[in-house]
């Protein structure tokens, strides 16, 4: 989503600057044309030929801000230049100038030389960060609709203290980046409710063994972040997940399931709050009949395993869902996709479905990337070529905004 755009990222004078190398780079990566500019205080943490190396182009600094480019001002050719702007680390000194429209360095001349999207992670001490004036121009800069915020989170800062004020990891920042550049920065989802269920549930015979399956939660994750960046409130209602994979989360309601019965009362129960729900689980079809509450030693293990049905979650919901609910599935096949697709939307009464191929290389289970062919009650069919989670999750959501979906 992100080659060929252009990327003016504004770095100010935090310790947080070295970790911004790391967007830089991913973005440069990915085929993003890519400018540094850097304030007096970025400069004491990172140097110009760092930015410079990484964006394969001279980073800027005010000793730039004299010298026109193309005849013209540097502040305006680059304000008009950029699609998108990212500031991190966002100082409260710059947060303060910029929530109110002072321009005495080249980055806030920039900002106010610009119109596009503009995507800022302030970083600071948990004191700072929670000064009343710091939190009143971080509401007041929000306000504008074209700045979207990212972080700060909590954790271990620089000065050995642990609280709030820590900038977003660059993982974080590049999936927002790609977000704002499939919606321009529209919060179309404002206002909605998006229930989402991911990852593999576990149906246990005994404290040590379980059926299960590959799933990692990752497409749910795309939903989530998808969701939040388009300003919807979302609940996760997830299978057992590494930890680690949900610090990418901010603002979302966590339900943690282990089983399709734990997962099933989780869903009914958040269902009433929701607009849409997304099922993008992979739930187990069956458990074993019987579950024993100590380890099974070896030579008692069940040669054949009788086995159960579990509740088909989405087919319930389906029932009990309000005619403004919209029900989303999802269909993880291996060879044809459409017919058996098409099938589960129609037996589970779904108002829409992603068909994903998981037989292909690149893609399904454990990926980054995904692709799918969309389809919903009326016949319409929407293929959505192999690209990244977050991607195939915003073209999910326009999908089913385009079915009039609970508006
Ligand atoms: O497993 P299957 O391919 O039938 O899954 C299709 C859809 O049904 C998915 O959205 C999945 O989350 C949902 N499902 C469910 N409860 C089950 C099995 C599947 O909600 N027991």
């Amino acid at each position: 989503m992100v080659a060929g755009r252009r990327v003016l990222i504004g770095v100010s004078g935090g310790i947080a600057a070295y970790k911004v190398c790391e967007v830089v780079s991913a973005l440069a990566k990915a085929g993003a044309e890519v400018r540094v500019l850097l304030t007096e205080g970025a400069q004491q943490f990172v140097t110009p030929l760092t930015f410079a190396t990484l964006s394969r182009h001279a980073a800027y600094t005010d000793e730039d801000f004299w010298q026109p480019v193309h005849g013209r001002p540097l502040h305006i050719e680059l304000g008009e230049w950029a699609e998108l702007m990212l500031i991190a680390p966002m100082t409260a000194n710059t947060l303060a100038k910029l929530a109110y429209g002072l321009a005495d360095n080249l980055l806030t001349n920039t900002v106010l030389a610009s119109t596009c999207p503009i995507l800022l992670a302030p970083a600071m001490n948990t004191d700072m960060w929670l000064q009343p004036p710091v939190q009143q121009n971080w509401t007041q800069i929000l306000a504008d609709p074209r700045m979207h915020g990212v972080g700060p989170g909590e954790g271990v800062l620089a000065c050995d203290r642990t609280g709030a004020g820590r900038m977003a990891e660059p993982a974080e920042m590049l999936s927002y980046i790609e977000s704002l550049f499939h919606t321009q920065g529209d919060r179309d989802l404002a206002g909605k409710h998006i229930l989402i269920s991911t990852g593999g549930t576990r149906e246990f015979l005994d404290p040590v063994r379980f059926i299960g399956n590959p799933s990692t939660g990752k497409m749910g994750i795309a939903l989530v972040l998808a969701a939040r960046h388009r300003g919807a409130a979302v609940t996760l209602v997830h299978g057992p997940m590494e930890a680690e994979r949900l610090q990418i989360l901010r603002d979302v309601r966590l339900v943690p399931t282990v089983s399709a019965e734990d997962m099933h009362h989780a869903m009914k129960d958040e269902l009433p709050k929701a607009d849409w729900i997304v099922m993008a689980a992979a739930v187990a079809d069956v458990k074993p009949a019987e579950v024993h509450a100590a380890k099974l030693p070896k030579a008692a293990l069940p040669k054949e395993l009788p086995l159960a049905d579990v509740p088909d979650i989405v087919a319930e919901l389906s029932r009990d869902k309000l005619s403004h609910q919209m029900l989303v599935g999802f269909a993880a096949q291996t060879g044809d996709i459409v017919t058996p697709a098409l099938e589960k939307l129609h037996r589970k009464h779904l108002d829409a479905i992603a068909a994903n191929p998981i037989d292909q290389p690149d893609g399904g289970f454990g990926s980054d990337r995904n692709q799918a062919i969309l389809l919903d009650r009326t016949g319409r069919q929407v293929a959505v070529a192999l690209g990244s989670k977050l991607e195939m999750a915003h073209q999910l959501y326009d999908f089913v905004k385009e079915m009039g979906a609970g508006d």
